[in-house]
C-alpha cells in the first residue's frame, strides 16, 4: 500500500519531468533546424526575416508604397500584417513559399485586439467584467476566427496601466489596476497561445506597447512619460512581466521614451530588462515606424544609424521603417555586428518553427474553416453573453430598471440606430453589417409582447460636422443633414407618447482609441442639449452609455434615474443591451477604472499614493491636498457596479493575526444575496502597508473573486495571503519584497466600502 503511496506521489514529479524533457528536446530539434536553414541564409535574407511591411485595408500611420511582392520573391520580408482575407493571404504565401530562393514562409500578422469578426467589448469593457475565464474565452475565440482566415500572430494583448482618461487608448487596455491588468493580460495570452503555437487554431501573442506607453504625459498621444523607477516597477510594469511570464511570442516596443531613450531603441528596456532579468525568448517588433522615429526624437539623426541603434539594443523585427533590412553595408563595414543580425533572424525564424509554419506554411489557410468559424452562432452567443457581463450599472433609481416588455417605449439617440459604432475602436476585422443596431435589439426583444417602441435619433453626436467626422469609424457614418430644431422636435414628439424613455448617447466609436485624445470628457454637446430638453418631460429617463474611456457624468448623474455603462460592447451590442435592459441578465459588471467629477483631476488613480496632509473626504479643507472647486474624490469609484440585486458582506475574518514573513494566513468573507434574483458579485480584497520604506498606497488590489449567488444563496470567498502576494518593489534595490509590520486587510464591494482588518507581519 505504502509503495502505491509513493508512486502516486511520483506522477506529477515525473510528469513535470517528461514535460522538461520534451520541451528541450523540441527545442535542440528546433536549434538544429535553425542552425541548418540559417547556414544557407545571406546576410541580405537574414535581414529580410526583420523586415515588417505593411498591407490592407486600413493602415495606421503614414503607409509607404511598397513592391511588396516582388520584396517578398527577393527575400525580404519576414511578415506582412494587416492583410484580410484568406485567400490574399494564401496568395502571398505562396509566393513566399514558392517564388522566393529559400521558400521560407512569412508571418501574417493582425491588430485582432478584441475579436475578429465576432467582436468582443473594447477591452477597458472586457475588463469590468472581472471574469478572467470569460475574458481568456474572448481571446480563444479570436484566435479561433483569425487563424481561420489566415493570420497567426496579433499585436495584442495591449497591457498600458493608465490613469489618465484624456488619453483615447485607455480604452485598448484594462484600466487602472496594476494587478487586475496583470491577471487579464496572462488570461489573454493563454486564450490566444492555447496549450501550443502548433495547434491550427491558435495564434502567438504580442505584447504592448512595452513599456510605459500608458503614462503620456497630460494624455496627449505619443507624448513623452516620466514615471520614475520606483513608480514604473510598481505601477506600470507588473501586467507586461505577466504577460511575458505567460510565455507571449513577442513583444511590441512602445513609441514612448523610457529614461530619456526611445523604446525601440533601448538596450536597457529590451535587453537588460526583458530578455536578461525577465527571461524573455520570443522577439520584439517595433510599432508603427517605431524605428525611424528615432529621428523625430532626435537621438539619431538617419534611418541607417537608427536601425543599428536599435537591432544593439534588442529589437528583432521593424514595423515599416524597412531600415533593419537595409543594414547590409553596416554589417560588411563592421558598423552593426553580425551576431546581432543572427539573434534576431533566429527568433523570428524560431517563431515560425513554433508556429508550424515550416511544416505546413498554408496550415491557417482553409478557406473550409473560415466558413464554418467567422461569426459562427456559438461564438456570436459567448460575445453577447461577455458583452452583457461587461456593461457597468451606475446609477438605478427605484429599481427603474430592469424594464417590464409593456407599454410604450421611446428610444433616442445619435448612437441608437447606427452599425459602424458598435465594435468600438481597433475592431480592424470587423463586417459592421452584418451586426444589429440597438434599435433592432430591442425591436426583437420586444417582438410579440405588445410593448411599442418608438424611435428617434435627436441629434447629430456633436454640433460640429467636422469634429464628428474625425470622431466616426472612419467617416462610415453619415451624418444626419437635418437642423438640430427639427431632430429634437421628432425626439420630443416621441418621447411625449412614452412611458419610458432609453438614450443611447455619448462617444461615438472613434472618440476614442488612438490619437483620440480629447480633453472635453463631457457628454458631447448636442446630445446634452437634447437631454436637458428630454428631461422636461418629465418622464423617466435611462442612459445607454457608450464611451472608451472613463467619462465625466456628473450632470447625468445629478439628473437622471439610471446610467447604463454600454462602453463599446462589441458586434453583439444590441442583444447584449436587451438582455440586461429587460432583466434577462442580471448586471454585474464592476469599474476597472474610477470615473472622475471633472477633467482636470487627472491623472488620477484609485491608487494615490499616502501624502502629506491627507484629505478623506475630498471637500475643500485648508491646508489638505484636495481642490477649492471640486471634490477630489471620484464621482464612481474603482470596483463600483450596481446589480438588480443585493449583496451582505459579513463574517470577515483571518485565520490569524500573525503571520511569519514567509507563511501564509487566510482572508474569509461570507457574501450572500439578500435580494431576490439571481446575480454576480466580485468580491474585492485590498491591501495597506501603513508603514514601509517606499512609500504605498492607501489601498491596492491584491485579490477578487467573481461569485454567482441564487437568491438568499450565501458564500465564503477564501483569499489565501503571503509575502508574495502582498509585497512591492522595495525603492532601494526595487526588489519584489515584503517588510515586516502592519498590513492592513480590506475587503468589499468596491474600493469606498470596505471592511479592515489588521494583520502583523513578522
Ligand atoms: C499602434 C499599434 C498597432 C500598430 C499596427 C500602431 O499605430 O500603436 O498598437 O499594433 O499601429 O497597426
Amino acid at each position: 500500500m505504502k509503495r502505491l503511496w509513493i508512486i502516486v506521489a511520483l506522477v506529477p514529479l515525473l510528469l513535470a519531468g517528461c514535460k522538461q524533457h520534451n520541451e528541450a528536446t523540441e527545442d535542440a530539434q528546433m536549434r538544429v533546424f535553425v542552425d541548418k536553414l540559417m547556414a544557407q541564409m545571406t546576410l541580405e535574407e537574414k535581414l529580410g526575416q526583420l523586415n515588417l511591411p505593411v498591407t490592407g485595408d486600413i493602415v495606421t500611420g503614414a503607409a509607404r508604397e511598397s513592391n511588396v511582392a516582388e520584396d517578398i520573391r527577393q527575400g525580404r520580408v519576414g511578415g506582412l500584417f494587416n492583410l484580410k482575407g484568406v485567400e490574399a493571404i494564401r496568395e502571398v504565401q505562396r509566393i513566399a513559399v514558392e517564388e522566393s530562393r529559400l521558400g521560407i514562409p512569412i508571418l501574417f500578422g493582425m491588430d485582432v485586439i478584441h475579436g475578429y469578426e465576432t467582436v468582443f467589448p473594447i477591452p477597458l469593457a472586457l475588463s469590468c467584467s472581472w471574469d478572467m475565464a470569460a475574458i481568456e474565452r474572448s481571446a480563444q475565440v479570436a484566435a479561433r476566427e483569425a487563424t481561420a482566415d489566415g493570420i497567426c500572430w496579433t499585436f495584442s494583448p495591449m497591457v498600458d496601466i493608465c490613469h489618465d482618461g484624456r488619453w483615447g487608448r485607455i480604452s485598448e487596455g484594462n484600466g487602472e489596476d496594476p494587478y487586475l491588468g496583470s491577471c487579464i493580460a496572462e488570461a489573454m495570452v493563454k486564450g490566444y497561445q492555447g496549450r501550443s503555437l502548433a495547434d491550427s487554431e491558435t495564434m502567438m501573442a504580442c505584447v504592448k506597447h512595452f513599456a510605459l506607453y500608458g503614462a503620456v504625459e497630460a494624455g496627449r498621444e505619443y507624448n513623452n512619460v516620466y514615471p520614475d523607477d520606483f513608480h514604473m516597477f510598481n505601477e506600470y510594469m507588473m501586467p507586461y512581466k505577466a504577460a511575458v511570464d505567460a510565455g507571449a511570442g513577442s513583444v511590441m516596443a512602445a513609441f514612448n521614451t523610457v529614461h530619456g531613450i526611445p523604446s525601440t531603441g533601448n538596450r536597457w528596456l529590451l535587453n537588460d530588462l526583458l530578455r536578461e532579468q525577465w527571461g524573455f525568448r520570443g522577439f520584439v517588433v517595433s510599432d508603427y515606424c517605431g524605428l525611424e522615429q528615432l529621428q523625430d526624437h532626435g537621438v539619431q539623426d538617419n534611418l541607417e544609424n537608427s536601425a543599428i541603434q536599435c537591432l544593439e539594443a534588442g529589437l528583432d523585427m521593424d514595423m515599416v521603417s524597412a531600415g533593419l533590412v537595409a543594414l547590409a553595408d553596416a554589417v560588411r563595414d563592421g558598423r552593426c555586428s553580425m551576431r546581432t543580425v543572427d539573434d534576431a533572424c533566429r527568433r523570428i525564424l524560431e517563431a515560425k518553427y513554433k508556429l508550424g509554419l515550416f511544416d505546413d506554411p498554408y496550415k491557417y489557410c482553409d478557406p473550409t474553416r473560415r466558413e464554418a468559424v467567422i461569426l459562427c452562432d456559438e461564438h456570436r452567443a459567448e460575445a453577447r453573453r461577455t458583452a452583457a457581463e461587461c456593461m457597468v450599472l451606475l446609477k438605478n433609481e427605484n429599481n427603474l430598471l430592469p424594464l417590464r416588455k409593456r407599454g410604450t417605449i421611446a428610444l433616442i439617440g445619435p448612437l441608437a440606430n447606427t452599425r459602424p459604432n458598435m465594435s468600438g475602436t481597433w475592431a480592424v476585422a470587423a463586417v459592421p453589417d452584418r451586426y444589429k443596431t440597438v434599435k433592432e435589439g430591442l425591436e426583437d426583444a420586444l417582438r410579440g409582447t405588445g410593448a411599442r417602441l418608438l424611435y428617434a435619433k435627436g441629434s447629430n453626436v456633436l454640433y460640429d460636422p467636422e469634429l464628428e467626422a474625425i470622431g466616426t469609424m472612419f467617416g462610415r457614418e453619415m451624418r444626419d443633414p437635418r437642423s438640430a430644431e427639427a431632430m429634437r422636435s421628432e425626439a420630443l414628439a416621441i418621447a411625449r407618447q412614452a412611458d419610458v424613455i432609453i438614450v443611447a448617447m455619448g462617444e461615438a466609436s472613434e472618440m476614442s482609441g488612438e490619437c483620440s485624445s480629447r480633453v472635453n470628457l463631457e457628454m458631447p454637446d448636442a446630445q446634452h442639449d437634447l437631454l436637458v430638453e428630454l428631461l422636461k418631460l418629465g418622464k423617466p429617463i435611462v442612459l445607454v452609455h457608450f464611451a472608451g474611456r472613463p467619462t465625466v457624468l456628473n450632470w447625468e448623474a445629478d439628473h437622471l434615474p439610471a446610467i447604463l455603462e454600454n462602453w463599446f460592447a462589441g458586434s453583439e451590442t444590441a442583444d447584449a443591451l436587451a438582455d440586461v435592459l429587460f432583466g434577462e441578465v442580471n448586471p454585474s459588471g464592476r469599474l476597472s477604472v474610477q470615473l472622475p467629477r471633472h477633467v482636470g483631476q487627472y491623472p488620477f488613480s484609485y491608487r494615490q499614493m499616502r501624502t502629506s496632509r491627507v484629505n478623506d473626504v475630498g471637500d475643500f479643507r485648508k491646508f489638505s491636498t484636495c481642490y477649492m472647486d471640486v471634490n477630489a474624490k471620484p464621482l464612481y469609484p474603482f470596483g463600483y457596479g450596481l446589480s438588480y440585486t443585493t449583496f451582505e458582506y459579513s463574517g470577515f475574518f483571518l485565520t490569524d493575526s500573525v503571520m511569519p514573513l514567509d507563511g501564509m494566513v487566510e482572508a474569509h468573507v461570507t457574501v450572500t444575496n439578500t435580494g431576490s434574483r439571481a446575480g454576480a458579485e466580485v468580491v474585492q480584497l485590498y491591501i495597506g502597508d501603513p508603514v514601509a520604506k517606499g512609500v504605498r498606497p492607501y489601498r491596492e488590489l491584491r485579490g477578487f473573486e467573481r461569485i454567482e449567488l441564487a437568491a438568499g444563496e450565501s458564500k465564503e470567498v477564501v483569499f489565501p495571503l503571503t509575502a508574495d502576494r502582498m509585497g512591492y518593489y522595495e525603492p532601494y534595490g526595487l526588489k519584489w519584497t515584503l517588510e515586516p509590520g502592519e498590513i492592513q486587510v480590506m475587503v468589499g464591494p468596491n474600493v469606498a466600502q470596505l471592511d479592515i482588518l489588521r494583520l502583523t507581519v513578522q
